[in-house]
């Protein structure tokens, strides 16, 4: 057996083999069910034996009943077996793929962020839908067809052999015959369906992409652009498509005309055999079954085969996906415990960080920093100085290359992870929210909250005013991503989460940014309550939500360029200056207004 199979394919086996391990009795189960009808529907070349000799051509009554008498319990032994063996090998089928599928969701989640730059994640989604239904059907149906099959035709050739030798040596020699050009005609249907499916999942992502977009082709009149491609898409399915048939057609043709031929040159050959009374008609009868049913059984096998190839693949993607190690991890050694109360003082310590995707320029530049524990520190700097990348190492979702963080002045390396990020609570610049309804929105961060606690922190954030004028309340649904809301809502939200989580730290990443001046003023009077007690760090272009922080802390290109409060920044340092300066220019216009 072992030359049938590539290397992938034994690897796709035995992936398969140890899914199915912990379902031994139900594999046991199926495998006695499989034997069982498969001996079963050999045994009936038997009775039809005996049929034809003794109930026909003898003309007794007795014996006839005795005979469908016994065919009368085969049937119904074979139609117990076959119930056993289909419920129970395609429950095995689903029931590994629904392990799988567990087993690599569960693995992506811990993986760190940084993964998921190199990898696509409709590409990784595809692999746990598509390559888990794919390993469900060799494992849930063409493992045990082939199985089945192999049974068959061995068993099958055996009692050729058995009911007559002669006959048997021309099936042999002309099997080849008949079953190669329907094996050749198959590949080529096969591959032209896999073509077929793939030109299918073209139009489908065309779709999905042109629909998911829909505005923007609208507002860019690009409708006319999107039919044609969409026509051409879909007329090359056709083409794929009709190709297919074509060669299912002849495949169809070509199976009758052989398969039936060679029964045909099987009968007269035996018939001959039979009038010279060399072999009884019962004879005749069983050796035409048997040999059909060795000739189905090997087509299905080749069939069968292609299956198996393309569950390599997706069993060898599947393990790629198994195998990827999470960076972040808690450490090697002794794991050390952050104390029961945290105060939240952080310390960075010559920190450089550089993206694995862009390893030659540091996005994060020999940064040290102390900050306080119930400190407010606001960080500001232009567009991609690295403030956010800040956020992403606190938060351990990449080490940085040089220098360490300290929290309580125990190095974040040496922490697990879990034990780490339970000392933040983190608003995005991008406020990302869940299908799910408002309130299990807010509650994502401490599930245990009560109405009450919810609600309290949707006030401080402002949202409860918008949140009563949806249509049910906290129990509103939101779309994916939190459709359904504007930009400041979803803001308000994601606020509102993190106060709710009530961690001894808060990260802010421009949490206020698309919200109007009056919310974000409100929002900033509640803050100072809420910072009491806690670390606070505040990424903001609007220097009007800088301007309450204890201190500030200006970057530019990843290095910490200086640090103070709004009017020793003022003075020493140009930047900031500079930053103060456009902002309250901006704001100018508006009083002159005032005074017209
Ligand atoms: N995932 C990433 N892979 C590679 N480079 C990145 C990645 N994320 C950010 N960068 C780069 O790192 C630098 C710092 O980005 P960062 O997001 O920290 O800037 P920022 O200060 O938060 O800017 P902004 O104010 O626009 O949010 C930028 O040059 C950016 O292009
Ligand atoms: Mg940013």
């Amino acid at each position: 057996m072992a030359s049938v199979f590539s290397g992938r394919q034994r690897h796709a086996i035995r992936l398969a083999l140890r899914m199915i391990a912990p379902y031994r009795k139900q594999a046991i189960g199926a495998l006695v069910a499989l034997i069982v009808t498969a001996a079963i529907t050999l045994s009936m070349g038997q009775g039809i034996k005996l049929m034809v000799d003794q109930g026909f051509m003898t003309r007794s009554v007795t014996l006839l009943n005795e005979t469908i008498g016994l065919f009368m319990v085969l049937v119904v032994a074979l139609a117990v077996g076959t119930f056993t063996r289909f419920y129970l090998v395609s429950w095995i089928g689903e029931r590994v793929v629904a392990d799988l599928r567990k087993q690599v969701f569960d693995h992506l989640v811990s993986l760190h962020p940084g993964f998921y730059e190199n990898n696509r994640s409709s590409e990784i989604q595809s692999r746990l839908t598509a390559d888990t239904t794919l390993l469900q059907s060799v494992i849930g149906s063409s493992l045990s067809m082939f199985l089945r099959n192999a049974l068959m035709v061995i068993g099958g050739v055996i009692l050729l052999f058995f009911t007559n030798p002669k006959l048997t040596s021309i099936v042999v020699v002309a099997l080849p015959l008949v079953v190669a050009p329907i094996l050749i005609f198959g590949r080529r249907v096969r591959s032209l369906s896999r073509e077929s499916q793939d030109r299918v999942a073209d139009v489908g992502s065309y779709v999905s992409e042109a629909l998911g977009q829909i505005k923007t082709v609208q507002a860019y009149n690009h409708q006319e652009q999107d039919r044609q491609r969409f026509s051409q898409t879909a007329e090359g399915a056709f083409e794929t498509a009709r190709k297919r048939i074509l060669q299912r057609s002849w495949l169809i043709t070509l199976v009758i005309v052989l398969v039936l031929g060679a029964v045909a040159v099987m009968l007269w050959v035996g018939g001959m055999d039979v009038i010279a009374g060399r072999i009884s008609g019962g004879e005749l009868a069983a050796f035409v079954f048997y040999s059909l049913i060795v000739g189905s059984a090997f087509g299905t096998l080749s069939e069968v085969i292609g299956e198996l190839q393309r569950a390599a693949g997706a069993a060898e993607r599947i393990t790629e996906l198994l195998q990827a190690r999470s960076e972040i991890t808690p450490p090697a050694g002794d794991v050390l415990k952050l104390p029961e109360r945290v105060s939240g003082r952080l310390a960075l310590e010559n920190i450089s960080f550089a993206y694995p995707s862009r390893p030659e320029r540091n996005a994060v530049d020999g940064l040290s920093l102390i900050i306080e524990a119930g400190e407010t520190l606001a960080l500001v700097g232009p567009s991609g100085a690295g403030k956010s990348t800040l956020f992403d190492l606190l938060l351990r979702f990449y080490d940085p290359q040089q220098g360490q963080i300290l929290i309580e002045g125990i190095p974040a390396k040496r922490l697990d992870p879990l034990d780490l990020r339970r000392c933040f609570a983190w608003v995005s610049q991008t406020p990302a929210l869940f299908f799910g309804s408002v309130e299990d929105n807010i509650r994502y961060g401490n599930p245990h909250a009560s109405d009450q606690q919810v609600q309290a922190a949707a006030h401080i954030a402002h949202a409860h005013e918008f949140i009563q004028l949806l249509p049910q309340g906290y129990r509103t649904h939101l779309g994916d991503g939190g459709m359904g809301l504007s930009g400041g809502q979803r803001q308000r939200l994601a606020i509102a989460r993190a106060l709710l989580a009530d961690a001894p730290i808060l990260l802010l990443d421009e949490a206020t940014s698309a919200l109007d001046a009056q919310s974000e003023h409100l929002i900033q009077q509640a803050l100072p309550t809420l910072m009491q007690g806690r670390t606070t760090l505040v990424i903001a272009h609007r220097l009007a939500t800088v301007q309450n922080a204890d201190r500030i802390a200006v970057m530019d290109q990843g290095k910490l360029v200086a640090v103070g409060t709004h009017r020793e920044l003022i003075a020493s340092n140009p930047l900031y200056a500079r930053l103060a300066a456009l902002q309250f220019n901006a704001g100018q216009p508006e009083k002159e207004v005032n005074i017209t």
